[in-house]
């Protein structure tokens, strides 16, 4: 698709550096010149009623003009087989056959498995054409060019054994498209067979490509759907042996195929390997799924590891991107008296600027400060660009799912076809992959559209701009830090505190907070539906997250049956309490409703005048009302909430401290609850009034060794920090909880009654 432009955008692909490591942004601008500089990030909601955008500037060698340049978005997966390839090149006769499974047939050309250059007409190709059905191209240039098509429309989301077959000596041109599970209509099989005369098929410089087409320059024409099973011959097949072919029994055709390319193996990788002996293997670009299941999958098993035979397919999307690869304009050395925290390159042309977040860890091994933030970069990949949630809007859509604002960059990410991991791809299948080598909508004043508020980074802002305000030191560190090295990154800090919606938590991220909680550390959760989603960070290529929704009873999108497992790693995906590891055991909390209207303040429980956590209600009523204001939603219970929950693992001495309650009918109970209601007295359904699940528990608890676990269960409460110029009861209570985390005393174990 053609890239659409914004005045000026960038983006860098090292998440977290430390002092000395470099940091490349690269940068679309369309003014001739633009000025950078690096600014440290304090706050950047420009709530009228909050704080505004504060940010420091950093004088460093980036400071300066630079030329501008557009850079373009292209979009679309594909496998090339990078040329040359003469045994591919030099072909008279051929046979291209696959196994598809189209999702949008009707869109136009799309490339199935060709050698062609369009721009020149040249080379060979199979095709879906413009009607919907197979075409097969061959040619040396336009006033030789030949194209033949079976004239019978793909239904979409069914398996098609497809081939073509090119006989130059006979000058026979046979087409075959037949549906794997036939039914009662006479278009599930197709067969042509054509004169086409003597044809000299072109020698084309273009790549061999599996899901696209060459324009001379770059792939077009891109697939949405599977491919499996692909491979050329350097013949026309008879019809006895395209027989073969569609009954699995390739080895009894005599002479061998030039490729045979499996996407069985290496599934976890971008490598596409040919089983031939001519070894053409290749790379699939820009994040196609792999792990899917192919035309011959039974569902006898469900994990891609236990049946790769089965798992033989790559589903390509034309929507997907795995990395922009734009040219860097300038690069960052981390200076090395720059303290650690969140910062951005801002750039800035006469018509717009743009911020371009980055996080600056300590040097490894080292901390400067007590407390670690622990900035949840995996759940603002995973927002990220969640703009094009076009399929949602074309639905008679759920209150939460309304665009409440509108932001320039939402454009810019919708009309690039950029997805997020809540977005389907156009062909309506959901979205696996994310990259951090694109433009994001991760920006210190964003607002989530379907919010209308800040969330991501623009409100762990809040929290930060209420550290500085109250002189509390601070490190930053990121999910891609933890994830990588473990507890070790977190065991020189006395307290980690999260953002305000740590979601996504890969497996080493989560062993690393368990042994953290092993020792005297203490956990401040100021957030919602925190360590509740399942995600992968490709071992071998860093800048990708992958997720599967599984048991989402439909929420957001849910991956098909069979799709259950993650390709990057193996795992089950979805959520970790489905694997055993519920945040309630965690956290003493897990995500229960979601809602977008208008936040609950939080009201004392009797839990809260347990001697054990007066420290934390110093200078608060017996009856005071706590956080009926906010910066989101206008209180401090709200957004995604969490609750308490001894049947699913909440410690048993967790003192529920407050609840907030009383939510509107645009609050959801979590769908993967519904199961559990069962055990619940009630069903008064499943929108919010008074449903006993609809609600935000404060939660505080002691650990083993001397630590300590504080929870708020909501997202918005660091939206209430800032309230009255930092004085209000929801700042108090975090206070005095942090200061007394802060302090060395270990929390005492409890007496047994
Ligand atoms: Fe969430």
């Amino acid at each position: 698709m053609a890239s659409k432009s914004k005045e000026i955008i960038g983006y860098t692909d090292r998440i977290s550096a430390e002092p000395g490591e470099r940091i490349p942004f690269m940068v679309s601008c369309e003014s001739p010149s633009y000025r950078a500089e690096i600014v440290r990030l304090i706050h950047g909601d420009p709530h009228p009623d909050g704080p505004g955008r504060k940010e420091e500037l950093v004088d460093t060698s980036v400071s300066g003009n630079y030329p501008g340049r557009g850079q373009e978005i292209h979009t679309g997966s594909y496998v090339v087989i990078p040329s040359p390839s003469p045994q591919l090149r030099d072909l008279s006769s051929f046979t291209l056959q696959a196994w598809i499974y189209p999702t949008l047939p009707d869109r136009g050309w799309q490339g199935l498995l060709t050698k062609w250059d369009t721009s020149q007409e040249i080379g060979y190709g199979l095709f879906i054409g413009s009607e919907g059905d197979i075409v097969a191209c061959l040619g040396h240039g336009s006033d030789s060019v030949r194209k033949f098509s079976t004239g019978v429309e793909l239904e979409p989301h069914r398996w098609y054994f497809v081939a073509a077959a090119y006989d130059a000596e006979a000058g026979l041109v046979r087409l075959c498209q037949q549906a794997v599970v036939p039914w009662a209509s006479d278009t599930s099989l197709v067969v042509v067979e054509e004169p086409a005369g003597k044809i000299a098929i072109g020698k084309s410089s273009a790549p061999f490509l599996m899901g696209a087409s060459w324009d001379g320059s770059r792939t077009i024409s891109h697939y949405d759907g599977k491919i499996d099973g692909p491979l050329v011959y350097p013949r026309a097949l008879s019809p006895e042996d395209m027989e073969l072919l569609q009954r699995g029994r390739r080895e009894e055709i005599s002479e061998p195929p030039v490729a045979t390319w499996s996407f069985s193996l290496e599934i976890s990788s971008a490598k596409v390997v040919d089983t031939s002996p001519n070894g053409l293997h290749g790379e699939a670009v820009n994040l196609p799924a792999r792990a899917v299941t192919g035309h011959n999958w039974r569902g006898d098993e469900t994990h891609w590891i236990h049946a790769p035979k089965e798992y033989g397919a790559i589903h390509f999307h034309h929507d997907d991107l795995g990395d922009a690869e734009w040219e860097t304009d300038f690069e960052l050395t981390i200076p090395e008296d720059l303290r650690s925290g969140v910062y951005a390159a801002r750039v800035t042309s006469d018509a717009d600027e743009d911020r371009i977040p980055f996080f600056v860890r300590p040097k490894r091994g080292t901390a400067t400060a007590d407390l670690v933030f622990l900035a949840p970069t995996l759940t603002y990949l995973a927002y990220a660009n969640e703009a094009s949630l076009a399929v949602a809007e074309k639905r008679n859509a759920a209150p939460l799912f309304i665009p409440k604002v509108h932001r320039e960059i939402d454009d810019y990410m919708a009309d690039n076809d950029m997805r997020s991991l809540y977005g389907r791809h156009i062909d309506g299948t959901g979205v696996y992959y994310a990259s951090w080598r694109r433009p994001l909508t991760v920006r210190p004043d964003y607002y989530n559209r379907f919010r209308g508020y800040a969330h991501g980074l623009s409100a762990d802002l809040h929290l930060l701009d209420w550290l500085e305000e109250k002189g509390i030191a601070y490190d930053v560190v990121t999910d891609h830090d933890l994830h990588e090295e473990g507890a070790e990154l977190l065991s020189p800090y006395r307290v980690v505190i999260t953002g305000g919606h740590p979601e996504y938590w890969t497996g080493p991220m989560l062993d690393a907070l368990e042994q953290y909680q092993t020792g005297s550390g203490r956990v401040m959760y100021v957030g919602g539906n925190g360590f509740f989603c399942i995600i992968s960070v490709d071992p071998e290529r860093s800048h990708i997250a992958e997720q599967r929704r599984v048991e989402t009873n439909g929420f957001i999108w849910q991956a098909p049956a069979g799709e259950y497992h993650h390709s990057t790693t193996g795992e089950l995906g979805g959520m970790w309490r489905s694997r055993g590891r519920s945040s309630h055991k965690l956290v003493g909390v897990s995500c229960t409703a979601v809602g977008s209207d208008q936040a609950k303040p939080y009201l004392r429980q009797p839990g809260s005048f347990d001697p054990r956590v007066a420290f934390i209600f110093e200078g608060i009523g017996d009856e005071e009302i706590v956080g009926d204001f906010g910066l989101q939603q206008g209180g401090a219970g709200g957004d995604e909430v969490d609750r308490l929950d001894g049947a699913q693992g909440s410690p048993p001495h967790a003192l529920l401290l407050a609840t907030a309650s009383g939510f509107s009918d645009v609050y959801l109970y979590f769908p993967e609850d519904v199961y559990y209601d069962q055990t619940y007295p009630s069903e008064p359904g499943q929108t919010s009034n008074a449903h006993p699940h609809v609600r935000a528990d404060m939660v505080f608890y002691e650990l083993p060794n001397g630590g300590a676990v504080f929870s708020t269960g909501s997202i918005t409460w660091c939206g209430a920090l800032s309230h009255n110029h930092y004085q209000n009861n929801v700042s108090r209570i975090t206070e005095n909880v942090l200061r007394r985390f802060l302090d060395p005393a270990l929390f005492r174990r409890l007496e047994s009654p």
